[in-house]
């Protein structure tokens, strides 16, 4: 077992799943929690210390006693991990320049950690804090960043605890999957041996054995993946006691509405369809403020499935298709900041009186994809791209009018087509078009024409918690811009977004 100390990192979980991917067990552990009888029953092979929002010079900064470093376990501190083992062993950490995305590393002093790696190497940053001094009778530098010089990566002298400043969890650091295989399987010996197995049977096993006889389930399905998975397991476990629930809120895709339906019959779901279009789009008039969009929509999800429970008696649970994405960005683990708040993790069941049921909240995107696969869900769904439950409403900036709807909808197609066209849509993440409220003065048949400004955003990412924008070719941007002005007259610039997230999000809003 690997033991991960958290302290309310963005990346914690993708830490855990890097080692898993290694076929190494893991447990994550909140940092409060930490004890030696933690340490006694877990008898972990090493342990990792996660990043985190805190700045360890402050007063009230989370820390851990130094006797973990003293216990002969190898120890590697990433982040805000690396900046703790620094202050523990009497360095300073002070506030930088900061370092955020791509960075270029020099490795000064070989070490076992650093197999595979050239003498420089590109890594993902994301601090601004830095250890600015170690005292070098304890600690040898391994690694600086080549811009500002700052400490990337140091040892104890004589032991097996690292500090890594960068994040060796994320795809972006191209090596990042060596060093942290280095570190669990060569530095700490850890034997590979753990095995996911049938995943789907275990879930299912647990479903049945979580759900009472005569319960029913509720689940909101969106022909996500997720939503679809997580109902499929639920059917495949208690058969029709699964109440599966469809509601078009207007902001879906163009026919969206009748492509999920058809979907979900083939594959044996057959879910109750609510179009409550007007009701959500009234609701949403005026209404600028992203998060007070998400909330009036969350709001009236909730009146829906209320009316639906109250008129069931036998509805006991509601399932939910969260991901361990959703869960860490929502600010459920303490400490982490809150970035966007996901409808679908707010409060929703002890509001409806139900009891929730999470079956996919451990596994990541990629995951959920095989298991679907297994399932029978069809390729081109499983590799649908993610697309928000609030929908089109996270892509318009400002009110939302019917213009500003029609204009996205019929963008975001063209996006999608060009892309599958040019058989790129499967190597991005996700791909659509945003509008909002600012104007472009243009030539249209000779005429001055004032029109929107349409943005067209294409990401790469692994999970949807760290993203770099798709360098795709220009030929292909090129005919999406055409398009777009010449199919939608009331457009008259197209842009594309490239800046990665760190800093900026995908969705804008
Ligand atoms: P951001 O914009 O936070 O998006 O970088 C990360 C991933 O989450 C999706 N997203 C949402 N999903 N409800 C959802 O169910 C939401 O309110 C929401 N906001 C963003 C986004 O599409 C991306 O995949």
């Amino acid at each position: 077992t690997i033991l991960i100390v958290n302290f309310g990192g963005q990346y914690t979980h993708l830490i855990s799943r890097r080692v898993r991917e290694l076929s190494v067990y893991t447990e994550i552990v909140h940092y409060y929690n930490l004890s030696r009888d933690v340490i006694d029953s877990i008898k972990p092979r090493a342990i990792i210390l996660s990043g985190g929002p805190s700045s360890i010079y402050e007063e009230n900064a989370p820390r851990i006693d130094s006797w973990i470093l003293d216990l002969g376990i190898p120890v590697l501190g990433i982040c805000y991990g690396h900046q703790l083992i620094a202050s523990m062993i009497g360095g300073r950490v002070e506030r930088g320049y900061g370092e955020y995305g791509r960075t270029r590393i020099r490795i000064i002093e070989r070490d076992p950690i650093f197999d595979g790696w050239s003498s420089e190497e590109d890594v993902w940053m994301s601090h601004s804090d830095y250890v600015a001094y170690i005292p070098s009778d304890k600690a040898k530098i391994l690694a600086v960043s080549v811009d500002k010089n700052y400490i990337a990566a140091f040892r104890l002298i004589d032991r097996s605890v690292y500090g890594v400043q960068f994040h060796p969890e994320v795809i972006h650091t191209p090596k990042g999957r060596k060093l942290i295989e280095n570190f669990v399987i060569g530095i700490a010996g850890a034997k590979p041996m753990w095995n996911p197995g049938n995943i789907i049977e275990n879930i299912v096993n647990e479903i049945r054995s979580t759900v009472g006889e005569d319960e029913k389930v509720l689940c909101a399905v969106s022909g996500g993946i997720d939503s679809t998975t997580t109902a499929l397991l639920v059917k495949k476990a208690i058969g029709d006691r699964l109440v599966a629930v469809f509601v078009n809120h207007g902001l879906l895709r163009e026919g969206e509405a009748e492509e999920v339906l058809n979907m979900l019959r083939n594959l044996g779901i057959n879910p109750i369809y609510i179009d409550a279009s007007k009701m959500f789009l009234d609701a949403l008039k005026g209404v600028r403020d992203c998060e007070e969009k998400r909330r009036i929509i969350g709001e009236l999800f909730a009146k829906i499935f209320k009316d639906i429970v109250e008129s069931d008696k036998f509805i006991k649970w509601l399932a939910q298709g969260t991901t361990y994405p959703d869960v860490i960005e929502s600010g459920f683990v303490p400490g982490a900041d809150r970035i966007k708040s996901h409808h679908n993790v707010a409060g929703l069941p002890s509001w409806l009186g139900l009891k929730l049921l999470e079956p996919i909240k451990y596994l990541y995107k990629d995951e959920v994809r095989a298991i679907a696969l297994r399932l029978g869900v069809p390729e081109d769904w499983v590799y649908r791209h993610p697309f928000p439950g609030p929908g089109l409403a996270v892509r318009i900036i400002g009110e939302i009018t019917e213009e500003k709807l029609r204009i996205v909808r019929r963008a975001s197609k063209i996006v999608e087509e060009e892309l599958r066209r040019s058989g790129l849509y499967r190597r991005v993440w996700q791909a659509f078009a945003v509008v909002g409220d600012d104007k472009w003065v243009g030539v249209k048949g000779d005429r001055r024409a004032v029109g929107y400004i349409v943005t067209i955003r294409i990401v790469e990412s692994e999970d949807g918690m760290t993203a770099d924008w798709s360098r795709i070719p220009l030929d292909v941007l090129d005919n999406i811009a055409r398009r777009i002005t010449s199919e939608i007259p009331e457009v008259t610039m197209v842009t594309y977004a490239i800046t990665s997230k760190p800093p900026s999000t995908i969705e804008p809003c």
